[in-house]
């Protein structure tokens, strides 16, 4: 039989996460100034921090967007990627940032690095709402965390469980029933 998740507890606040966002994006506006940024947002966790980190960036910004996916239906990441979707235009020569919503085993990261890579990027940094290094597989890390998490499973704020509660405000942790 499926499992039923229900909500636990509020683990940060939209104010907390939107207040973190905009720290970031002041922070990538002094560190490209000058420069332009493509930011990556890798689909599909990453959407609505990607809309808010991107309201606090000054410098000139064009986005795009991957898709992939490691995790199928469940809570634990099944070590293979896949691309669903692949970049509207070529990485090669920008400034590219990805943007995701949680590093957890790194194993993501690690393959998205490797290709990106490939495509010869004037530079290449990460941007990812959570971290949790307690799940790490892989020796990386993001460039700009919003926030670093221990190894409980979270939702809300584009990250789901089975595609659910991506639309909440908030992140919150769940209850496997
Ligand atoms: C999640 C998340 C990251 C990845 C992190 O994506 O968005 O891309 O897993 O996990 P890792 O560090 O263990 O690789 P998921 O495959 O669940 O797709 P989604 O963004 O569509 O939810």
């Amino acid at each position: 039989m499926a499992a039923a998740y229900k909500l636990d507890k509020v683990f940060l606040t939209q104010e907390e996460i939107e207040r973190r966002a905009d720290e970031i994006g002041k922070e990538i506006s002094r560190d490209y100034a000058g420069k332009e940024v493509t930011l990556i947002g890798i689909l599909t966790g990453s959407v609505m921090w990607m809309a808010q980190v991107m309201k606090s960036i000054e410098v000139d910004t064009s986005i795009d967007f991957l898709s992939v996916s490691s995790y199928g239906a469940g809570t634990k990441s099944s070590g293979v990627v896949k691309i669903y979707k692949d970049l509207n235009r070529s990485a090669t020569g920008k400034h590219v940032i990805i943007v995701e919503d949680i590093v957890d085993s790194g194993v993501t990261l690690d393959y998205l690095l490797n290709y990106l890579s490939g495509q010869n990027p004037a530079s290449i940094k990460v941007c990812s709402m959570l971290d949790k290094p307690t799940g790490r597989r892989m020796k990386l890390e993001a460039d700009y965390v919003g926030f670093e998490v221990p190894g409980v499973f979270l939702v809300g704020y584009g990250l789901d469980v089975d595609q659910r509660f991506r639309n909440l405000p908030y992140i919150a942790s769940v209850a496997v029933e």
